[in-house]
């Protein structure tokens, strides 16, 4: 491909690792037409912005972020040339036809379930304004390109996609569609491809990742914990990490691969929203706290080491000042490594967002203040537990500073070391010196 034919091509990527993993494989499968990704959108040929919809900001934000672009599209035409602007992600799939009428220089919107239609889209989009939000999840897998630009030492692979769970709060059943897995051979076909263009750790995605339920060639449905064994077996990858769990598809396979896997991570992360009984079930969660504490104790069993991670939501609908110390006496008897924590945000379309019993903001900014402050305590201590110790890197970026690369130890903690070698790639052992609650500082053990 020469200089004239090159197109560039800017993604921005909103939300989950899973947007994480489509935005690559969009730039995969726009690669043969000539585009290559850029960091930065002056200039670009096309634009996608790849978008969440779990919270009300992450609307506000792409439509603030359309308005800037806007200038980079009107300075491209001034000069004779033509930006192509796309939405993608989950905004597009919930909002596409809003979308179109509020920003009409926009010139596709198009769902995660559209992704290998993008060739044709482009060529299309030449002529006409572009609208598809079909779902259809098998498509998007088979026909995405087998080659994948590399992702570097550490890569996503996506292996289960949608969810039927249907949380009372949550836009993911509408927006990824009904739950769907790939196959055994697929999955692990791209892990191979992964780590032939040098990655050593794959995290292994899905909105509900071990509600895994995928095929061999025999016909044989695998589980979650089966598949990270066949991962773990391919050349080369040294981890196997898997994201987002729910606790009801927390199976004894999946338990016991972290005692016997020696590439599956010391790292859970184990959602749980809330530590209240009564709002666990108005939530739709399906398991109680009690489950929670039986399955943290049998993955503690097998890998006494474990990081335990997990998300809350403070404020849903009834959270009475008792239901979020029951959350708050969870945290505390768990002791959690890392988590998120939301405000709960009201979702057009979504079951809670109609209950009665929606608390002021001022009550929910309150009650987030408080648990965030105890999740930080607990994430310092964990980390200050560290120094000291030797925890294992593998370095995926390079610091600001010369000589400094980051990676991540196996219990997922940022790891800072400065050294004279190029660590780039490298899997290392280092000795903890410091850290914060959001990182470690390290050194090389000779
Ligand atoms: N599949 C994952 C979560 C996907 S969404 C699971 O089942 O746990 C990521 C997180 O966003 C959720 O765990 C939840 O904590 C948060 N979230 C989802 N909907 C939300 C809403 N309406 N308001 C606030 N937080 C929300
Ligand atoms: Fe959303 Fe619940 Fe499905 Fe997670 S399990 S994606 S929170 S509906
Ligand atoms: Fe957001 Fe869609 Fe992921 S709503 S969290 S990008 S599945």
């Amino acid at each position: 491909m020469n200089e004239n034919t090159q197109k560039k091509l800017y993604i921005k990527t909103w939300g989950c690792q899973m947007n994480v993993y489509d935005s690559n494989r969009m730039a995969d499968i726009l690669s043969p037409l000539g585009y290559k990704q850029v960091e930065a959108p002056d200039d670009a040929d096309m634009v996608i912005l790849n978008t969440c919809h779990i919270r009300e900001k992450a609307t506000d934000k792409v439509f603030s972020e359309l308005g800037r672009l806007r200038e980079h599209q009107d300075k491209k035409k001034e000069n004779g040339g033509k930006m192509l602007m796309a939405v993608a992600g989950c905004v597009a799939q919930a909002e596409g036809d809003f979308i179109m009428k509020r920003a009409p220089y926009v010139d596709m919107v198009f769902g995660p379930q559209t992704y290998h239609e993008l060739p044709e889209m482009v060529i299309r989009a030449t002529g006409e304004r572009v609208v598809n939000t079909e779902m259809v999840t098998e498509s998007k897998f088979d026909k995405l390109p087998e080659e994948n630009i590399s992702q570097g030492p550490t890569a996503f692979l996506s292996i289960q996609e949608g969810c039927d769970k249907f949380c009372t709060f949550c836009v993911v059943p509408y927006t990824r569609g009904a739950e769907y897995s790939r196959s055994v051979r697929e999955v692990v076909d791209e892990a191979k491809r992964l780590a032939d263009t040098g990655a050593r750790e794959i995290t292994l995605l899905g909105q509900n990742v071990n509600a895994y339920h995928g095929e061999d060639e025999t016909g044989k449905t695998w589980s979650l914990g089966r598949l990270i064994a066949a991962v773990a077996d391919i050349n080369g990858i040294e981890r196997v990490r898997y994201s987002t769990s729910h606790p009801r598809d927390m199976d004894q396979e999946l338990i016991d691969a972290h005692r016997d896997i020696p590439e599956c991570m010391p790292f859970l992360h184990l959602p749980i929203q809330s530590g209240s009984n009564k709002l666990l079930k108005t939530m739709n969660r399906k398991h109680d706290r009690d489950l929670y504490f039986k399955i943290i104790e049998d993955v503690r069993k097998g890998r006494p080491d474990i990081a335990l991670s997990s998300d809350f939501i403070v404020g849903f609908p009834g959270e009475t000042d008792q239901d979020f110390e029951d959350t708050m006496d969870l945290i505390e008897r768990v002791n959690f490594s890392s988590a998120y924590s939301f405000i709960y945000s009201p979702r057009p379309g979504t079951p809670a967002a109609n209950m009665q019993q929606q608390l002021h903001d001022k009550i929910k900014s309150e009650r987030l203040t408080r648990l965030q402050a105890l999740l930080a305590e607990q994430q310092k201590q964990f980390n200050a537990n560290t120094v000291g110790k030797d925890v294992t890197v593998i370095f995926d970026r390079r610091g600001r500073q010369d000589n400094q690369y980051l990676g991540r130890s196996e219990y997922n903690q940022a790891v800072h070391v400065v050294a004279n070698e190029d660590l780039f790639g490298q899997m290392r052992k280092v000795r903890v010196t410091a850290s914060t609650q959001s990182s470690l500082t390290a050194e090389l053990v000779a």
